[in-house]
C-alpha cells in the first residue's frame, strides 16, 4: 500500500467543497467524505468528486446485521469508491460480510478499513456504558486482530498506535491516522496529536488531514507541505 495523504473534506455542502476543491488544479488529494457531506448531498457527490479524478475513501462507519452490511458494501462497491469503513464491534461476521459485499465481480474491491473503539470512548465510558472492562490499548488490539481474521486492509487508528497494530497485524495491515497537526500549527480539539514527519516515522499508510489544510490560508500550499513531510 501506498503512503498517501487523506484531505478530510468535512463541509456540510457540495458547494462548499467544490469551492474547496477548485482550488487544487495541478494535483488531486485523496478526499475522505464523512457522514455529514454524504447525507446532505447523497451518493451524487461521491461520483462527482471521483468524476474529477480524485481517490475517495467514504467514510460512513457502517455497523448493521451481517446482511445489512454485506448488501450496502455492494452498493458503496458500485459507486467506486476507494477505501471505506465499519465499525469492528460488529463482529467478525459483520465484517466478513462486508467483504463479500465489496468485492466486485472481477475480484477487485475497495480497500476495508475498521473503527476500533472510537477515540471519543474513555476507559470509563466503556466500562460503565458497554460492559467491557478490559484496558481501551488492549481492546483497541483485538478489535484490530479480529480485522485481520476477518480479513479486512487495516484500522483507523491514532498514529500514537500505528506501530504497536503493525507488531500485532502485520507490516501490510494498513493504519489510517487522523490526529495530524503541523509542528506550528493549532491543535484545535484533538488531543493526541502528531505530526506527518513523526506520523511517518511510526508508520503510518494513510494520514487523515482535515482542518491544518481545509482552514489553511492557503490550502494547496498546506496540502503540498503535509505530503512532502509524509511522504516525502
Ligand atoms: O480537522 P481534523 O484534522 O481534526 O480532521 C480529522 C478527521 O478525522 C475528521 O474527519 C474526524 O472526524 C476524523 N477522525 C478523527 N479521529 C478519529 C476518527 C476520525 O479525527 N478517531
Amino acid at each position: 500500500m501506498g503512503k498517501d495523504v487523506i484531505v478530510a473534506c468535512d463541509f456540510a455542502s457540495k458547494k462548499e467543497v467544490f469551492d474547496f476543491l477548485d482550488k487544487f488544479t495541478d494535483v488531486k488529494p485523496f478526499v475522505k467524505i464523512g457522514m455529514e457531506l454524504f447525507y446532505a448531498e447523497g451518493p451524487e457527490i461521491v461520483r462527482e468528486i471521483k468524476a474529477r479524478g480524485h481517490k475517495i475513501f467514504l467514510d460512513l462507519k457502517l455497523h448493521d446485521i451481517p446482511n445489512t452490511v454485506k448488501k450496502a458494501m455492494s452498493v458503496l462497491s458500485r459507486l467506486d469508491v476507494d477505501m471505506t469503513n465499519l465499525h469492528a464491534s460488529g463482529t467478525i461476521a459483520m465484517m466478513e460480510a462486508a467483504i463479500e459485499g465489496l468485492t466486485r465481480e472481477d475480484g477487485t474491491r475497495p480497500i476495508l478499513i475498521a473503527v476500533t473503539q472510537l477515540t471519543s470512548t474513555s476507559q470509563e465510558r466503556m466500562e460503565a456504558d458497554l460492559l467491557i472492562e478490559k484496558p481501551l490499548d488492549e481492546v483497541v488490539m483485538h478489535y484490530a486482530h479480529n480485522a485481520k481474521v476477518a480479513g479486512l486492509d487495516g484500522v483507523v487508528c491514532s498514529p500514537l498506535e500505528a506501530g504497536k497494530v503493525h507488531e500485532k497485524c502485520g507490516d501490510g495491515f494498513v493504519t489510517v491516522t487522523p490526529g495530524v497537526r503541523f509542528a506550528d500549527g493549532d491543535i484545535g480539539d484533538q488531543v493526541r496529536v502528531t505530526t506527518p514527519a513523526k506520523a511517518k516515522e511510526i508508520g503510518s499508510d494513510y494520514i487523515v488531514v482535515g482542518r491544518p489544510i481545509t482552514a489553511a490560508a492557503d490550502p494547496v500550499a498546506a496540502y503540498k507541505r503535509c505530503v512532502a513531510e509524509f511522504c516525502g
